[in-house]
């Protein structure tokens, strides 16, 4: 429930510009007011998402919002409606006195009642956590000096450079889209990303590499690097052949003149994982970035039925008693009361149902 001392109201089109110049007072004080994260995440700042901007105003003036940017997250076999959250900021002189709590309950509550399945949050703070998001899933996370490959034919790799990254969008969007664990992307929602995030952030040099083998565009990176660790290239996104990426990152590496690349592999990509093995290089599982929350319950299940049936030849028994669920799938139940130990049980092994999650540190998040 709401707080009712604290009136929590959603954006129209109009208030749009001055939740963007609020969220650069909070995380891009060095910069223009508008000119930080309404440029980074465009989507979630756009008049289109305006309603899903939820904010708390002083005198008519916006002092903390929540963003939310309606995603769709893809498993094989099925595709979940998720909120996605990001841009939680209170003004200094307001922090403090449960506002940030007050809109996300709110938020919380209209996405259950919007029958959301599921919520994705940037972080993974006391604030988060107190209302049930954990953090779930694993990734395998390696960092390391890439060497020329001796056992293949090299790969091209190319600099696409800023002006061509548009014309490009389209055909990397296919290589994307060919990707198992993922989040539903457009053509255009690519090119707006390619275009977004740190390739507009001060501090951060970000560039867009295609892999070509043959003639034939097999594969993308996205690296970048952080200006105050120059040693470091950070792969934020890949996609295509696993190979090709493979023996593409020496030459990414040099170009950004770094000792060491770092690169995210997903739990079931069992062909990249055994590429880097064989290079010699270590794994170590990671969570995946930030938390998450079941919303409303039933539309979850019912929204992966066809891939619990698949894996465990069976459909999701729900029951709900007051506050308390109980989930049954084959051999597989849960009983609680905490929405965030549910949602445990869904994403990770351990006994529970162990469904993977995708990345989300890349150019979805929001
Ligand atoms: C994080 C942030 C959004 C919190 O905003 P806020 O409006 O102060 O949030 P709340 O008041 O609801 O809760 C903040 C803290 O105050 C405490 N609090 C809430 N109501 C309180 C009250 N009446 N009296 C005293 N403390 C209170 C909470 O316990 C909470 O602490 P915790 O998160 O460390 O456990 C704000 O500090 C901020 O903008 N920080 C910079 C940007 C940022 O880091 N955003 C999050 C990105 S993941």
């Amino acid at each position: 429930m709401t707080s009712p001392n604290i009136p929590v109201h959603r954006a129209t089109p109009d208030r749009v510009a001055a939740l963007g110049e609020m969220a650069d007072a909070v995380f891009r004080p060095h910069q223009p007011p508008g000119q930080g994260m309404p440029r980074e995440f465009p989507h979630l700042f756009s008049a289109e998402n305006a309603t899903n901007l939820y904010y708390v105003e002083s005198a008519g003036t916006p002092v903390s919002m929540v963003g939310v940017l309606p995603q769709q997250m893809v498993l094989p076999g099925v595709t979940l409606d998720v909120a996605s959250i990001g841009s939680v900021a209170t003004l200094p002189a307001y922090e403090r006195r449960g506002i940030s709590s007050a809109i996300l309950q709110r938020v919380i509550s209209d996405a259950v009642a919007a029958g959301f399945p599921l919520l994705l949050v940037s972080g993974e703070r006391g604030l988060y956590r107190r209302l049930q998001c954990v953090a779930v899933g694993q990734m395998w996370e390696a960092e390391w000096t890439p060497f020329d490959a001796a056992d293949r034919v090299p790969i091209k790799v190319e600099e696409v450079p800023e002006d061509e990254r548009f014309a490009f969008a389209a055909r990397l969007a296919e290589l994307y889209r060919r990707e198992p664990y993922r989040f539903r992307r457009t053509d255009a929602e690519m090119a707006v990303r390619l275009n977004a995030l740190w390739t507009q952030r001060k501090g951060y040099d970000q560039r867009l590499f295609t892999c070509w083998e043959g003639g034939h565009l097999v594969g993308y990176v996205v690296a970048y690097r952080e200006n105050r660790m120059p040693e470091v290239v950070d792969v934020m996104e890949w996609a295509g052949s696993r190979l090709a990426v493979a023996d593409a990152l020496p030459n990414i590496q040099r170009a950004f003149g770094a000792a060491r690349v770092r690169l995210r592999v997903h739990r079931c990509d069992t062909t990249m994982q055994d590429r880097l093995r064989q290079l010699g290089v270590a794994l170590r599982s990671a969570h995946v970035q930030g938390t998450v929350r079941l919303l409303d319950v039933e539309a979850f299940f019912a929204q992966v039925q066809p891939l619990l049936e698949e894996r465990f030849g069976e459909r999701a028994a729900v029951a709900r008693h007051g506050d308390v669920w109980t989930v049954q799938v084959g051999d597989l139940r849960v009983t609680t009361e905490d929405v965030g130990e549910l949602t445990a049980w869904v994403f990770d092994a351990g006994g529970g149902l162990d469904l993977e999650f995708p990345h989300t540190d890349d150019l979805n998040y929001i």
